[in-house]
């Protein structure tokens, strides 16, 4: 759990790698980059961040998504929901972005992660220019209505305590890279602003692709 994490980096020399991120964006012919998707359960974090991958594998590029949900089986699946949970939770989303960021790919983090400090945790692991912060925007009446997973129903039922949006908060981004507004935009649409972001800002770009 996240109290009982000790920071032991002080006595633990750094080993430099013999293949840098350089030579690996050579490599794959791509720039690694991390979007990372914040937003309530059920904005649609997922369906976006899954649109694209496929929108950007069929165009060539390696990329991986990081879901909150799927990584609560696995790695975070000691983790509940309490806020010393979700830092905890979001602090290794950050650090697993930051590995695939160095492993070359275009990484895609799709998690709730309801606290700024947080996002701006995940942000500095990445260089800058290279973390964009997409906001999935959408009321949480929408959300609560559409109840893809029946956890709004349970969680007003007050079987599930702690649910952001009902009794633990969000802080909204205040200054992300890219806002998305899922109620009135399709997934493809979304992933298609995004798309647009990325190629304006040359992050799509590698010489030998052009
Ligand atoms: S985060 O806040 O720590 O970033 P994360 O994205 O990993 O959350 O997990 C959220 C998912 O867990 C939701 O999509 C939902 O399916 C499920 N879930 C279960 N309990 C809760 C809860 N109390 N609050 C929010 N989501 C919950």
């Amino acid at each position: 759990m996240a109290q009982s994490h000790t920071d032991t980096s002080s006595d633990v020399v750094w080993q430099d790698y013999a293949v840098s991120v350089s030579d690996r964006a050579v490599l794959l012919r791509q720039q690694p980059v991390v979007l990372w998707f914040t937003g309530l359960s059920g904005a649609g974090k997922t369906t976006v961040a899954n649109c694209l991958s496929r929108q950007l594998h069929e165009a060539g590029f390696q990329t991986y998504v990081l879901d909150g949900d799927n990584l609560r089986h696995g790695l975070n699946g000691d983790l509940g929901f309490n806020a010393a949970a979700r830092h905890e939770n979001v602090r290794r989303l950050a650090e697993v972005a930051g590995l695939m960021y160095d492993a070359g790919l275009i990484t895609l983090a799709a998690c709730i992660s309801p606290f700024q400090a947080d996002r701006d945790f995940a942000r500095s692991r990445i260089p800058g220019g290279k973390f964009v912060e997409v906001f999935v925007d959408s009321p949480l009446a929408l959300c609560e209505s559409r109840d893809q997973k029946g956890l709004y129903r349970r969680a007003r039922a007050g079987e599930i305590p702690d649910f952001t949006g009902i009794d633990s908060p969000y802080e909204r981004p205040e200054t992300p890279e890219i806002r998305i507004d899922t109620s009135a935009q399709s997934p493809t649409q979304c992933a298609d602003a995004i798309m647009a972001y990325l190629r304006g800002r040359d992050l799509l770009r590698w010489p030998a692709r052009a």
